[in-house]
Parts: structure tokens; C-alpha cells; sequence
């Protein structure tokens, strides 16, 4: 089976983790900080913190832009659950801005509409879908008039770039971005995430709260009778001043991912050369398109997705998925819409209010795509699409 994404990992990876092994330190070490250093560096952001996952980047971000009970975060519809999850895990509500048809990202237009209906919104969390950015000038200048902190979900999106050519992450148009290195991402860590920001305050509310909410850098004491003696900090003394979690990552995670992004700019070099192929090779499979149009130039290439219209291809979704893997051609669908959820139903979200959102769901389908798919492999899903659409 061909799978839809797949991480790669050689001999440089396997060392990079075995000399953590071998270091004494499993976590907490400088694998941590120079994996920091390095995303900072190369998407151009002031602060970087790495988490333990992605979710958990979007959860301490949440609570760090001021997310809570009696505030909304707005997301899109189209992504993964937990870009929505992260305002209910910070108390807060959700609500949903739908998508624009040609980018499958957020809408300007209708998070303008969403913003008007949420006066409470304290967050906004585009997400960059498949790896397109988002036309962030215009969410952040919406975003700026409501007096809210903008997001970025960029868990699809390491390596992409914005019209002007600033990277995903620098936070030009946000107060965070989040990254995620699940394996089927840009780099992998097995598990793991990271929030960029530029702003000195948030970047140490996030390592406080990745953290129990313990004191870190030289944050003030509360108890200053309990933190010194004579003047001098007491050397045990560690002070907790708000609920934390522990959303640590460990050195091993942080040495593969290191390791990882050394080699980003070839896995999107690769991305790029499959998907131009799969752009030339299937613009004459009947029915079939890709589901982005614009801005895919700047596009970390996450996901190939293509917009299908099963009822003129007389051929049902499931079946032409099942068709696909019987013939070894792994597929999903990205997404569900989130307002699809029961849980997000039982809030009283529904899917009619977001009409680009499920046309898209109605259609779309992920085809294979990552660093390692062959040239022969990729023809053979060409041919297999040719064979079953016409
Ligand atoms: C858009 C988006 N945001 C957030 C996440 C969460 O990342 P993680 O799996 O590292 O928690 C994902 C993961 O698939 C995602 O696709």
C-alpha cells in the first residue's frame, strides 16, 4: 500500500537519537534549546518553544492570548479537531469562520461576519490547509479592529512562505504560530510541537505553563520571605503562581527533529517536484482537480488534495476509496468539518452555516504524497486514477 504520507528517516536521524542515548540526558537537556534556536532561526521569530505536540502548542497558546470562560476562539472548519479544542481546553467557546472555495483556508469575509456575531473573541486561529498560508494582512488587520490575538495553525505549514516571502512562523501578522512534528508532518519528532512568537511576555507565560506553571527565568517571587535568605535566592526555591501542565518534549524527540530540519528544504523540494508532476498528470482525469488554486507557489505541501464530483463520475466516495486501496493507493479525507463533530453539534454548531466548508467535504480526497514516494509509485497512481475516473 502506497500510504498518503509518510515520514523518511536515514542514518543520520538514527545516530542524532542514538548520541542522546548514549549522552546522559534524556530530556531537558540541549537538544531542547538548540531544537528552539534552530525553528527560531529559520522561520524568523524572536521566541520559540517546543511542546510535546502540536495540540499541546494550540492549548498553551490558547491560554496565553487570553482565551477563557466568557471568550470565543475562532477557527476554521476545515482542519483537525484540535485547532478548535484548544478554545474549550482553555475554557473558552468556539466558533467557526467557513473557507474560501479556492484556498480552502479561512475566509476573510467570513470571519469578518463571525467576529461581529463573537464580541468576545480573544483569538483566531487560521489554519495554513495543506500548507497554503493564509491571506493573513487581512485576518490580522480584522483580527487588530476586534482586539484579538491571531493564532496561526501552522502544523501543515513549516517551510511555507507568505506573498511577501517572510516564512510561516515569524509572526509578522500573528502573536503565535504553532507547528506540529507528528510523523506525517514536514519533520518529525515522533510526537511534538512548537509556538514562535515574537512577544517577550507571552514567551515566558508559554515556558511557565508548558511547565506546571513554575517560575522560569528570572520571573518575580510572590513569596519573597520563602524565595530568599539574606538577600540571596535559596537554591531549592521554586515557586508556582498559576495552573500549569506538563507538555515537556524530550532531548531524544528534539535530537531526531533536529536532525529532521536539516533536511526540510530537500523534503520540500521533493513535495514541490510530485505535486507539479501530479498537477500536469491528472488535469485530464475527468471530475477531478486539485482543491487549491491560489498561492500553492509559497505551499509547504502537507497534503495533495484533489476535489472530486462524484455524482458526473457516477462513482460514490466510499467505493472509489475502497477502489484506490484495493489497487495499493493509500487515500483520506482531510477533514471532517469540525462543526460535524457531535460534540461541536451539541454546542449548536451546524455545518448548513458554513456552505463552502461542506461542498469541499463533499468532494475532497488525499492523495498519496511525502518525500519518499517513487517516481514509479506516483505513476501508478496516476494510471490507477486514469483507470477509475476516465
Ligand atoms: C491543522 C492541525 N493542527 C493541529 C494539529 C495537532 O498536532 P499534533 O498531532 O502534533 O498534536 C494537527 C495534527 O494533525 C493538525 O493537522
Amino acid at each position: 500500500m502506497i500510504p498518503y504520507g509518510k515520514h523518511h528517516i536515514d542514518e543520520d536521524d538514527i545516530a542524532a537519537v542514538v548520541d542522546i542515548l548514549r549522552s546522559g540526558l534524556l530530556t531537558q537537556g540541549p537538544a531542547v534549546e538548540s531544537f528552539e534556536r534552530a525553528v527560531a532561526e529559520y522561520v524568523g521569530a524572536k521566541h520559540a518553544v517546543a511542546v510535546s505536540s502540536g495540540t499541546a502548542a494550540l492549548h498553551l497558546a490558547a491560554l496565553a492570548a487570553g482565551v477563557g470562560p466568557g471568550t470565543t476562539l475562532i477557527t476554521t472548519p476545515i482542519t483537525f479537531v484540535a485547532s478548535a479544542n484548544a478554545g474549550l481546553y482553555a475554557g473558552g467557546k468556539v466558533a467557526f469562520a467557513d473557507i474560501d472555495p479556492d484556498t480552502i483556508n479561512m475566509s476573510p469575509a467570513a470571519l469578518a461576519e463571525t467576529l461581529a456575531a463573537n464580541p468576545d473573541t480573544k483569538a483566531i486561529v487560521p489554519v495554513h490547509f495543506a500548507g497554503l498560508p493564509c491571506d493573513m494582512p487581512a485576518i490580522k488587520s480584522l483580527a487588530d479592529k476586534a482586539g484579538a490575538a491571531v493564532i496561526e495553525d501552522g502544523a501543515h505549514a513549516l517551510g511555507a512562505s507568505y506573498p511577501d516571502g517572510q516564512r510561516v512562523g515569524c509572526c509578522a501578522h500573528s502573536l503565535m504560530t504553532i507547528f506540529s512534528f507528528h510523523p506525517v508532518k514536514a519533520i518529525a519528532a515522533g510526537e511534538g510541537g512548537m509556538i514562535t512568537t515574537n512577544d517577550d511576555a507571552v514567551y515566558r507565560r508559554l515556558l511557565r505553563l508548558r511547565s506546571h506553571g513554575i517560575n522560569k527565568l528570572d520571573d518575580p517571587f510572590v513569596l519573597e520571605d520563602q524565595a530568599y535568605t539574606e538577600g540571596v535566592q535559596n537554591p531549592w526555591y521554586y515557586e508556582m503562581q498559576e495552573l500549569g501542565f506538563h507538555y515537556r518534549i524530550t532531548d531524544i524527540q528534539c535530537a531526531l527533529a533536529n536532525s529532521q530540519l536539516r533536511k526540510l528544504e530537500s523534503f520540500l523540494e521533493r513535495r514541490r517536484v510530485i505535486v507539479k508532476r501530479y498537477d500536469a498528470e491528472l488535469a485530464g482525469v475527468r471530475n477531478l482537480s486539485p482543491a487549491q488554486h491560489s498561492g500553492r507557489e509559497r505551499s509547504g505541501h502537507h497534503l495533495y488534495v484533489v476535489r472530486i464530483d462524484f455524482d458526473s463520475a457516477g462513482i460514490s466516495r466510499p467505493k472509489l476509496m475502497t477502489a484506490l486501496r484495493e489497487r495499493g493507493v493509500g487515500n483520506q479525507v482531510h477533514y471532517i468539518p469540525v462543526p460535524m463533530q457531535p460534540l461541536y453539534r451539541a454546542q449548536g454548531s451546524e455545518i448548513a452555516l458554513y456552505p463552502n466548508a461542506r461542498s469541499y467535504y463533499e468532494q475532497a480526497l488525499s492523495i498519496p504524497l511525502y518525500y519518499d514516494l517513487s517516481d514509479s509509485d506516483q505513476a501508478h497512481v496516476i494510471e490507477v486514477f486514469k483507470e477509475l475516473l476516465g
